[in-house]
């Protein structure tokens, strides 16, 4: 090596001066970001993005279901260039990747939902703004202007609910999305530790982490009080409305409550939060637009199985042209194309751009999506697939048994090796 070769080697990086260019430096994969946003967010922060229920079974779950599918690649097919769109409910998709409805997303990032809108919008990737938003329908609608979907948790107070089913309309979201797994709060332990209740009961641990995150706290502090933006309720200082508003969701959803808030909505609507096929069976029978199925990120009931391991069923008891998207633990390009071979229309995905978020606001949204853009192209063209829409089955199976590692040192060989 010559010294001139050795001097650009040892040459020290440019180190990039914003904060957000920072953090988004190292970001080569969702993990990546996931650290990033570890090192941006007080650990209680970080806790109720990373957090499931309980034991965190199902959390764990959703991650171990996608590890044990593998993709087996067709060869010699010439693929030179992949087209990752998609046709989704009428509309051309970008990719098949969904940003998922997350509530108090102004916790995570002072520019909350506004934020990941224009995070979403660089690409065109749909984004769905929780009934939970701390940015309210407007706000979001007016922020950029990619497409948007709303998500409803329905109110016990019916007039508010189809209140805010209108105005979700007249901003111009294109989809309803009826969240239905929430009969009761999922226990997320992480969250009772860390103080962070309704209204929040911070603890000296949780104030001290704060100061030791001086970027985040001072946009916390400077920023108005954090609000569920969407629903007005013009009564009482902003966390006694919070809590008024936590006790004002109907838990109890009924079949005829969904066909309620279709009546409402004026056009058929998408479901969350289902993994029985027999449901998926009764929202096609009820001729609903499509289902989410999904265990909300393992954050509901701890125990409940993965969505990828419940797909196969669900798309046989789909009615014809009901569309099945899929969430939870969503992490790699490899696991959309698993999703999407197995009969997913889309998919959808949560943490993965609130570790953008929290890393670099709107930036870091976008290179989440980025991320997973690129990762699928290079799956993709490993599979020797030229687009997504060819995707079937034929390139997922379920691994076997692990195979011993170790092979003994005697010259012993596996069969098919012989
Ligand atoms: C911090 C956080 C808040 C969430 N809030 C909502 C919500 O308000 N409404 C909803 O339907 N789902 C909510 N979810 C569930 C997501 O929509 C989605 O189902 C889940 O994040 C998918 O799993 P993943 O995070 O592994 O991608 C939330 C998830 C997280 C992580």
């Amino acid at each position: 090596m010559r010294l001139r070769e050795l001097k650009a080697l040892l040459a020290p990086r440019p180190v990039p001066l914003r904060p957000t260019a920072r953090a988004l430096a190292g970001a080569y994969n969702i993990a990546a970001l996931q650290s990033a946003a570890y090192r941006a967010l007080p650990r209680a922060v970080f806790d109720y993005v990373e957090g499931g229920a309980e034991d965190e079974v199902s959390l764990r779950g959703n991650r171990a279901a996608f590890a044990a599918l593998e993709l087996v690649p067709g060869i010699c097919k010439g693929v030179s260039f992949v087209d990752t769109s998609v046709e989704l409910l009428g509309e051309r998709l970008p990719t098949p990747v969904v940003l998922a409805p997350t509530g108090f997303t102004r916790m995570v990032h002072h520019e909350g939902e506004r934020a990941v809108a224009r995070g979403a919008s660089v690409s065109g990737t749909p984004y769905v703004l929780s009934t939970m938003a701390t940015c309210s329908v407007e706000a979001v609608a007016a922020a950029a202007p990619g497409p948007k979907w709303f998500q409803l948790y329905l109110l016990k107070d019916r007039a508010l609910c189809s209140d805010l089913i209108r105005r979700a309309r007249e901003c111009g979201y294109r989809q309803l999305v009826l969240t239905v797994d929430n009969a009761a709060q999922g226990a997320r332990e992480r969250d009772v530790r860390n103080g962070l209740t309704i209204p929040p009961a911070l603890t000296a641990r949780t104030f001290l982490d704060g100061v030791r995150r001086p970027r985040w706290s001072y946009h916390f502090l400077a920023s108005d009080p954090i609000e569920f933006a969407t629903i007005r309720l013009a009564e009482d200082d902003p966390a006694t409305r919070m809590r008024k508003l936590a006790q004002g969701f109907e838990g109890t959803v009924t079949w005829d409550d969904v066909e309620w808030v279709q009546e409402q909505w004026g056009a058929p609507i998408l479901l969350k939060g289902l993994l029985a096929s027999s449901d998926v069976a009764q929202a096609g029978r009820l001729g609903l637009s499509g289902v989410v199925l999904s265990n909300h990120g393992g954050r509901q009931l701890d125990h409940a199985p993965a969505p990828i391991d419940m797909l196969a069923e669900a798309r046989c008891a789909a009615a014809d042209g009901l569309a099945i998207l899929l969430d939870s633990g969503i992490r790699r390009g490899s696991d959309i194309v698993k999703a999407v071979a197995l009969g997913a229309d889309a998919v959808l995905v949560g943490r993965p751009y609130l570790y953008g978020l929290g890393a670099a606001g709107a930036a870091g949204v976008a290179r989440a999506v980025e991320i997973l853009r690129s990762e699928l192209v290079r799956v993709l063209t490993l599979l020797g697939v030229a687009a997504v829409a060819e995707l079937d089955e034929s390139y997922v199976r379920q691994r076997r048994a692990a195979l011993p590692v170790h092979l003994p040192s005697s010259g012993v060989r596996c069969s098919r090796t012989r």
